[in-house]
């Protein structure tokens, strides 16, 4: 096989063993990517039954499967790291029957995990969603798209419609399609959409899982999480902390982007390694990265050295400031700037936001232009010193967690990449412009 004939998710994995912590589509220790190859695309109803046998759901009451969930300690995989269970409880207590949303928009370009689920493991996510469903006593689910994403509505319809053909489905799940914008994929611009039609994100007073869809209590989790609650129903609590740590069990889908052979490939890691023995299966070139951004767009640099060095599980990660959110690695190598890739990210965060607060209408745009300044060796120390009190004038402000996501990316910049600063002050601009780190928009005002 030539290296173009390889598609990203079928590099490596004739080299995985069943010990292996980490695992490709279809490798022999996956657990959410076993199965057939991505080559062979989607997998049926049939297939992905008699893989994993049935789903047999009647004999349990919706405690017992909450109890199950709660057993297994899985946590929310769409970035904030929530325990699944304790929104199922806050849902059910609330007094009124659920609504369950699937959150398929994985609106971070960079990301592709929950897409490589959905294009070819439709039936966990639907499997999953079924399962959080019966547990709060609900019968309809709702999977939520971003626009223009016929790759994505395609499998999901033809998985609907199979099941429906096999009669198995006990809920009725219908396709949502929301604008294709970043923060519309925040939680409260998910509810906000199926309320009123406008992916609008809003302060919340009280969690979603208690009042959400027009007061409704509503349970909007990411598609990995319902994947892996999938597994958890058939195979048990004990079975999914075998993998995962202690404080943070179960495996986790990473996608790995920017300076690496084969940017957007998803790995399963199975148990926590160093970041650095991860990027060393990627290629061996990438062992030792300049720079990694970790965790997403509104996640943290780590500097070569501390990445290679950081044990990637979600506990560690957070103690040490650097959680992994929606998984991405983004790995910056030699001879890039991480300012310049810095301020194209920003530009882009700034344009994303949904223009309704201060902090995004105002503090981001200009933190993106400074920090563009800072690159092309026109800012001075004052304006670092600016850069610094507009991250901490944003953090925690606004109606959601877009301009905390960039105060992030912005400090962790400012000291990850404090060498380079110190050279462009001194007047010279950046010779490395432009990273991989894939963005959908072009930036305001940039290259
Ligand atoms: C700006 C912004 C964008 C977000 N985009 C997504 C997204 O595309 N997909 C997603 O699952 N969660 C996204 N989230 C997180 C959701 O608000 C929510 O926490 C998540 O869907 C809950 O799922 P989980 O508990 O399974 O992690 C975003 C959050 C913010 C602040
Ligand atoms: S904080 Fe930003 S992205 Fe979030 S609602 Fe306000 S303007 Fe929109």
């Amino acid at each position: 096989m030539t290296s173009e004939l390889r598609t990203p998710n079928d590099h490596a994995h004739e080299e995985s063993t069943i010990d292996d912590p980490v695992a490709f589509v279809g490798s022999v220790n996956a657990r959410l990517l076993a199965g057939p190859q991505s080559a062979s695309g989607s997998e049926a109803f049939r297939q992905h039954e008699a893989r994993l046998g049935l789903l047999n759901l009647d004999d349990s009451s919706p405690h017992t499967l909450r109890a199950l969930i709660g057993a297994a300690g899985l946590v929310g995989r769409g970035g904030g790291e929530f325990p699944l269970a304790k929104k199922l409880d806050a849902a059910i207590n609330a007094g009124a029957t659920p609504l369950v949303v699937v959150n398929a928009s994985e609106g971070e370009p960079a990301s592709k995990k929950d897409a490589t689920l959905l294009q070819l493991r439709p039936h966990l996510v639907l499997d999953g969603a079924e399962v959080v469903a019966a547990s709060v006593g609900s019968s309809d689910v709702t999977i939520y798209v971003h626009r223009d994403r016929p790759d994505l509505v395609g499998p999901i319809s033809r998985a609907i419609r199979e099941r429906h053909l096999e009669g198995t489905s006990a809920v009725t799940f219908r396709i949502i399609e929301g604008p294709n914008r970043y923060v519309s994929g925040e939680a409260s611009a998910v509810v906000s959409l199926l309320e009123r039609g406008v992916a609008l994100p809003r302060r919340k007073s009280v969690p979603l899982a208690v009042a959400g869809v027009a007061g409704q209590p509503t349970i909007v989790s990411n598609t990995e999480t319902y994947a892996h609650v999938a597994l958890i129903a058939r195979f048990g609590s004990k079975w999914f902390r075998e993998t995962g740590s202690v404080d943070t069990p179960g495996s986790t889908l990473l996608t790995i982007v920017g300076s690496v052979p084969t940017p957007g490939e998803v790995l399963e890691l199975l148990r926590p390694v160093t970041l650095g023995t991860i990027l060393a299966r990627v290629s061996e070139k990438s062992r030792r990265p300049q720079a990694v951004l970790l965790g997403g767009y509104a996640g943290v640099w780590l500097d070569g050295a501390s990445a290679s060095a950081a044990l990637v599980d979600r506990h560690w990660l957070r103690q040490v400031g650097a959680p992994l959110g929606c998984g991405i690695v983004g790995v910056l190598g030699d001879g890039l700037c991480g300012l310049a890739e810095t301020a194209r990210l920003l530009g882009w965060m700034a344009e994303e936001s949904s223009g309704q607060c201060g902090p995004c209408v105002s503090g981001l745009p200009a933190m993106a232009e400074l920090v563009f300044e800072l690159a092309d060796g026109r800012a001075c120390a004052r304006d670092v010193v600016a850069l610094r009190r507009l991250a901490i004038d944003v953090r925690g402000r606004g109606a959601c967690g877009h301009p905390t996501g960039a105060a992030n990316l912005l400090e962790s910049a400012l000291d990850v990449f404090a060498p380079e600063i110190a050279k462009h002050l001194r007047g010279r601009a950046c010779e490395a412009h432009g990273v991989g780190l894939p963005l959908t928009h072009k930036p305001l005002g940039m290259s």
